[in-house]
């Protein structure tokens, strides 16, 4: 499906130029002890696709509960589309668009009266309205389901649907939490490409939270990852992962991989060594020149390797780096598209009570 998304029906409020479409400044929310969000400063551009990557718990849904005007900051400033979320809420809303991560649709609606009911709330006239649900419709193709009630639909679908109900005003800034948790790949994929072609052919500004690595390396123009409440590193993918070398061997050994650090100490081509358990990872410019040295000076020192990998590297590793954990194994506990409610951080370790 690729239909034209046609903006006529609802007045066209972008702007090209101007203000960020999305400028925080010392964000903090506090839950009683819990500081969810401890401190944050964005400057996200107007078209810019923004991925919020963290683990679960790091303050993405709670940062962006808090510039949709859900939840009020405890102390900091933030403005979303020139409009300040504290002093102006109305106005925020009426410039954005919001896909939350639980998305409460009636499943004994049908995708078609949801979408013009979404259309009738935010003010436009019952023609328009329906107008505009069956553009919507037809855009994210989901074909004779939209005249079905959404309790048949799978999860997918109904991420879409979410997706298109937070369209119908033409929003400047779209906020997706989480937009493809819990979805089979095939429905992760069918989403990206929805996000990209808002992003191309109407140039919408797109904020979105996600655990996935690679979801953000595909989708996000710029990245910032978030851990504990704070942003520990922003850029774009490229230049966060070559931040962490051109190359990575990772060695999984026998037991403690600590040993692996000193053993690579004086070896020509090696940056940097970290251990973590079992692992380490040694960062190079150049891989495959390295290699054969790493395996001799690990032999020598009696360090039984079990498995020994050459890739580039990934956002994980630069999580890694950072903070020194991994966000990647519970990205793929998930991959059920699964009806019922959606099964994101039930399965999750690492939720985190600071
Ligand atoms: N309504 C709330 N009451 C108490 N604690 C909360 C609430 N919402 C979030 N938290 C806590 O704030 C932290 C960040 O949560 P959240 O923003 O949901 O993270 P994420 O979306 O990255 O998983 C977590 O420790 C969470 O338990
Ligand atoms: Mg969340």
């Amino acid at each position: 499906m690729s239909m034209q998304l046609h903006t006529e029906s609802v007045e066209t409020r972008r702007v090209t130029d101007g203000p960020s479409a999305i400028r925080t400044r010392q964000l903090v929310r506090r839950y009683g002890e819990v500081t969810a969000v401890a401190g944050i400063d964005l400057d996200v551009a107007r078209g810019e696709i923004y991925g919020f990557l963290g683990p679960n718990g790091a303050g993405k849904s709670t940062t962006m509960r808090m510039l949709c005007t859900l939840v009020a900051p405890t102390s900091g400033t933030a403005e979303v589309a020139g409009c300040d979320i504290a002093a102006d809420p109305a106005a925020v809303r009426l410039h954005i668009g919001v896909a939350l991560q639980e998305a409460a649709l009636d499943p004994k609606q049908t995708g078609t009266e949801l979408l013009r009911l979404q259309g009738r709330l935010y003010g436009l006239p019952k023609a328009v309205a329906r107008r505009r649900a069956d553009e919507l419709g037809e855009w994210i193709g989901l074909g004779d389901a939209l005249q079905r009630p959404i309790g048949g639909y799978s999860g997918g679908m109904k991420r879409r649907l979410d997706l298109a109900a937070a369209l119908v005003h033409n929003p400047e800034v779209l906020f997706l939490d989480e937009p493809t948790t819990g979805l089979d790949p095939i429905s992760r994929a069918t989403v990206w490409e929805e996000v990209q072609r808002l992003n191309t052919e109407l140039g919408m500004t797109i904020f979105l939270t996600t655990q996935y690595l690679e979801e953000a390396d595909v989708l996000a123009d710029r990245v910032g990852i978030i851990d504990g409440g704070r942003i520990v590193a922003e850029g774009t993918p490229s230049e966060l992962k070559r931040s962490v070398g051109a190359d990575l061997i990772i060695v999984r050994v026998a037991g403690s991989a600590s040993p692996v650090i000193a053993a690579l100490d004086r070896v020509a081509g090696v940056i940097g060594v970290e251990a973590h358990g079992s692992e380490a990872v040694i960062s190079t410019e150049n891989g495959s020149s390295v290699i054969s040295a790493v395996v001799v000076a690990l032999s020598e020192r009696d360090i039984g390797v079990r498995e020994l990998t050459l890739r580039t590297p990934t956002l994980d590793d630069v999580f890694l780096e950072l903070t020194g954990n991994r966000i990647a194994d519970d990205a793929s506990d998930n991959d059920n598209d699964n009806q019922g409610t959606p099964s994101k951080g039930t399965t999750d370790n690492r939720e985190q009570v600071k």
